[in-house]
């Protein structure tokens, strides 16, 4: 499975009102990276759509001056949808910061659903093969 990086450095405009990075901000980001795997693979932005940000979970805050990575997988395709797997750590770490699925829906110039012709990639590890477990339950 083809992995996907992106970087961030948190900055001021990014924080709550706690000090620390903003969920909203965050989970921008994550859509935006796991958008940009989807796209990157199927070819064309303009023919796919978010359905659905799976339960992302928030497990450490994330301070004003860290740089963060979006890691992202395209882990499970169906006819029309695509489902993409984001982990966030600290550059050079290894703790997941946040992690969830996005599924995206691929559409006609209408906005109607349509097969997206994408095969299965295929899992090179353990981890790969938990993760499309996984995907294949979320709705
Ligand atoms: C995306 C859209 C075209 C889908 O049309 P639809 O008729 O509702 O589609 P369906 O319910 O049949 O589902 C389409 C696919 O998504 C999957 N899907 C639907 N709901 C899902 C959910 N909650 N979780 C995971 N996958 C889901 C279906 O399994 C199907 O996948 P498959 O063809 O690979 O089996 C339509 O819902 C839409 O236009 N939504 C708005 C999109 C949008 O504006 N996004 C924000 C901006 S990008």
């Amino acid at each position: 499975m083809k992995i996907f990086n992106t970087s961030k450095l948190v900055k001021s405009e990014d924080l709550n009102h706690h000090g620390t990075l903003f969920a909203g901000r965050l989970a921008e980001w994550f859509i935006e990276g796991a958008f940009i795997t989807a796209a990157g693979i199927f070819g064309d932005p303009s023919g796919l759509v978010c359905k659905k940000l799976h339960g992302l979970a928030f497990n450490a805050p994330v301070k004003k001056g860290a740089i963060i990575n979006l890691e992202t997988k395209l882990v499970l395709v169906g006819t029309t949808s695509i489902k993409v797997y984001g982990k966030v750590t600290k550059v050079n770490g290894t703790e997941s910061l946040v992690d969830g699925f996005v599924t995206f829906v691929c559409v006609d110039e209408n906005g109607k659903k349509k097969a997206h012709g994408l095969l299965q990639p295929k899992a090179q590890n353990e981890e790969d093969k938990r993760l499309i477990e996984i995907a294949k339950k979320l709705r």
